[in-house]
């Protein structure tokens, strides 16, 4: 079965972002370890990245359409966009938001997620594993 994984602005950049809150992984080896990790589960990911709402709006509108599950990392975009919610809104399959680090444990501005809302479920804080814990999820929330 194939699933979309959505990255947001600056994902793409892992190499020169902070190691200590986002990990080692580049971003190359982020969607490898994805795609390695949706195929030993049954799926096929379909992972992109943009820097650009309406590009991630247009994705998951194709999403919606095609009916297919989601896994989105908004990244800053998960703290205002209300655009990219009501697009979320759309799927008729689930919806699971990730985080490599905990938005919780950081900045002020980042304990809101105007995406949880209307998020399957999220999970924040495991580095790259956040994605396979995410697949994990799909996989049961699928085979229930
Ligand atoms: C992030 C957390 C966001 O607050 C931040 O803006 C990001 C990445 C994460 O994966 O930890 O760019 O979504």
């Amino acid at each position: 079965m194939k699933i979309l994984v959505l990255n947001g602005p600056n994902l793409a950049r892992l190499d020169i972002r902070d190691s200590s809150i986002y990990g080692d992984f580049t971003y190359p080896e982020l969607v490898a370890f994805i795609e390695a990790s949706a195929e030993a589960l049954g799926f096929i990911a379909d992972v992109r990245q943009s820097n650009e709402e309406a590009q991630i709006i247009g994705w998951l509108h194709e999403a919606a359409d095609a009916s297919l599950p989601v896994i989105i990392n908004p990244a800053a975009f998960t703290h205002y966009s209300y655009a990219i919610r009501d697009a979320a809104e759309l799927l008729k399959s689930p919806l699971i938001e990730v985080h490599l680090s905990n938005p919780l444990s950081r900045e002020e501005f980042r304990h809101t997620s105007v995406i949880s809302g209307v998020a399957t479920g999220t999970i924040a804080g495991f580095g790259p594993n956040s994605y396979i814990l995410a697949l994990e999820a799909l996989k049961k929330l699928l085979h229930k």
